[in-house]
Order: C-alpha cells, then structure tokens, then sequence
C-alpha cells in the first residue's frame, strides 16, 4: 500500500520543472511497479535487486538507500518498485514536509516492521527533524523532549525496524552524518534515446494512444533524456493529435506540437535557451559564478544548479569550472554567433 503524506507535496521550489499535482497523478498513473517494468538504469537495477533478494533472503529489512540525480529521473519510481518487490508498504513525505520532530516521529511510530518510509528532496530536511532521523536510523529508537524549561524530560521511543529511502537532486546539500547513515548510494543517469522510446511505446499503450515510429524517435531526442518529460511531452502530443491529426501521433504532429510548445531539436524551452543567452551574450561565455547568473536570469540558484544545468552539461553546451559556469563553442553555434577568441572557454 502506497501511503502520501497529506502536505509531502506542499511546495516544490527546488523543481521548478517537476509536475503540479495534476501531472503528478498522470506520472502515476505511468509508472512502472516492478523491475520487470522498468526500463533503463540498468547497472543501478542489477545492483539493487542484488541487495533486495538478499534481505528478503536473511528475513531482514533492505538497508537505508539513497538516491540522488537531477528531477524526473526516477527516483519516486524506484522507491515504489522496492516497496512492491518487498510487499512492504511506502509511505510518502518529504524534506520540507516535515517541520517539527514530532511529523516524523507520528510517521515512524505508526509504521508496519520493515516498510519503506521515502522522503523526497532529504537535503531540505530541517536540522532538529534531521537529528531525529539520526537515531531512528540508526538504532531504530527516538528521543523525544517532553515538556519545556528545567522540568523538560527526554523519552526513548523505539520505532519498527524500516528502511529509510531518501532521494535529492542536490547531493552536496546532504549532511555528511546523513550521508554516511545510507547503506547504499545510488546516482540515477540521464537515459538513452532507445530507452526513452521504450518508455514512450509502453507508455503510449497505457494511454491507449497510437504513436507512429518517425513520431517516438522524435520525441525521444526532444525528451531531455529524462523520462517524466518524456512522458509529459506525450500526454501533450496526445492532445495535439487527438484535435489536430485524427488521434495518431506521427512525425507532423510531432514537429507541429514541439513547435507549438517552444521545445527545439534538442528538448531545450525557452527556459534553458535564456540562460545560455545571458551566460553567452550578458557574460561573454563566462566564467560566471551561480549566484550572479541566477541574479541576472532571475531565477533561483537551486533551480538553476539542480533543475536547468544538468541537462546543458550533458549536452557539453556548458561546462562548471573553479571560477564559475562557461559556455563551450558549442553553445555558441547553438545561439547562431560567432565562437569568440576566448582562451577561458575550454
Ligand atoms: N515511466 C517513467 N519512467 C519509466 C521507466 N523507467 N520505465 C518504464 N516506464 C517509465
């Protein structure tokens, strides 16, 4: 059984790209719930099933794990499948979700022996919740304060064995006491196109929508390697074609549709083209350092950092270096101007 904590979806400030709850509920619906039906992240997978027949094996529950990699990667995903493969149940929360210690310890006394408790963007974890977790992890056992002042007294609470599953965007944002409480550490990769097509033929059929092959392999380079855009992108072309085209996706549909929504040939929005703008033309290519870019673009640091450069790293449009972000040749003749003679662009 999958348990959402009523307020776990509050406020996703870190993902400015990530679903509202509308789309959450469609990822949902799309989502795969078992290895079988997961595609990509192969090495990871191998691994972790790995573990998980292990534990099953020794009657144990898995050991706490982490995951962290940019937004739309799977993470959610992963931690349903495990929660599936053990027959456990999961209940859902999240860093920001969490604002006293007593959220926490309502959701670890009230868990079943060996369920899976996921808390998403973990690194925004408040201080004295985080401390909490400390000793829930470790010794599955709580301390609480009762009362205030000089009369204030600790209690002990022991809380059934689980296994924490935390997942962040911003692996650099963990303390390091909390890193080192994970058992396992998984980093998601972005996906190849083939394994996004796969994603798009399953999750055409689940939509009971024909996609013609021109059409998948399209929208498959336009999908940032990253499944949930994969997957909103096709909702979106669903629309298109359902008034536009007769109810099939084909390759015109497809080039409309991407057109009509500001995605290039490459799955970069107006978004990710206005900051390699600005870091290209306001900064001449850079160095530039996060803050003064996120200044000049008005957008927030983290988003920049965890939500819109990943991806322009991965494309090789820009490269982090110790002074700051820069734009590579490649950027340059994305844009249409000339590659300057910069000997700081590497
Ligand atoms: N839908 C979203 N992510 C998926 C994945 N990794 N495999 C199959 N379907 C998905």
């Amino acid at each position: 059984m999958i348990e959402r904590e009523k307020n776990s979806g509050k406020k996703r400030e870190v993902d400015s790209k990530a679903t509202s709850d509308e789309n959450s509920k469609f990822d949902a619906s799309l989502r795969p719930q078992n290895f079988a039906e997961y595609i990509g992240q192969k090495n990871l997978k191998k691994n972790l099933k790995v573990f998980l027949e292990a534990a099953k094996k020794r009657g144990e529950s898995l050991e706490h794990t982490l995951f962290y990699g940019p937004p739309g990667l799977g993470k959610t995903t992963l931690a349903t499948v495990l929660a599936n493969e053990l027959g456990v149940n999961l209940r859902i929360t999240s860093g920001p979700a969490l604002e006293k210690a007593g959220d926490l310890a309502a959701i670890l006394t009230n868990l079943q022996p060996n369920d899976l408790l996921f808390i998403d963007e973990i690194h925004r974890l408040k201080t004295i919740v985080e401390e909490v977790l400390y000793s829930a992890m470790e010794d599955f056992a709580i301390d609480l304060v009762l009362g205030k002042g000089p009369s204030a007294k600790t209690m002990r609470l022991e809380v059934p064995r689980f296994t924490l599953v935390g997942a962040t965007t911003k692996f650099s944002g963990l303390s390091a006491p909390l890193r080192d409480r994970f058992g396992s550490v998984f980093r998601l990769d972005f996906y190849d196109n083939s394994e996004i097509e796969k994603i798009l033929g399953r999750s055409a059929k689940i939509l009971g929508v024909a996609i013609e092959d021109p059409a998948c392999k399209k929208l498959a380079n336009c999908a940032r390697a990253t499944p949930r855009i994969a997957n909103r992108l096709l909702r979106r072309m669903r629309d298109f074609a359902e008034i536009n085209h007769a109810g099939t996706i084909h390759l015109k549909s497809v080039e409309e549709g991407l057109r009509d929504l500001g995605v290039d040939e490459f799955g970069l929005d107006a978004h990710d083209r206005r900051i390699l703008e600005i870091l290209v033309k306001k900064f001449s290519g850079g160095p530039v350092g996060l803050s003064t870019l996120a200044a000049a673009t008005s957008e927030e640091a983290d988003t920049i950092e965890t939500v819109i450069e990943p991806f322009l790293l991965q494309l090789g449009l820009i490269k982090r270096t110790s002074r700051g972000r820069v734009a590579t040749p490649q950027a340059f003749e994305l844009l249409g101007l000339e590659i300057p003679e910069n000997p700081k662009l590497i």
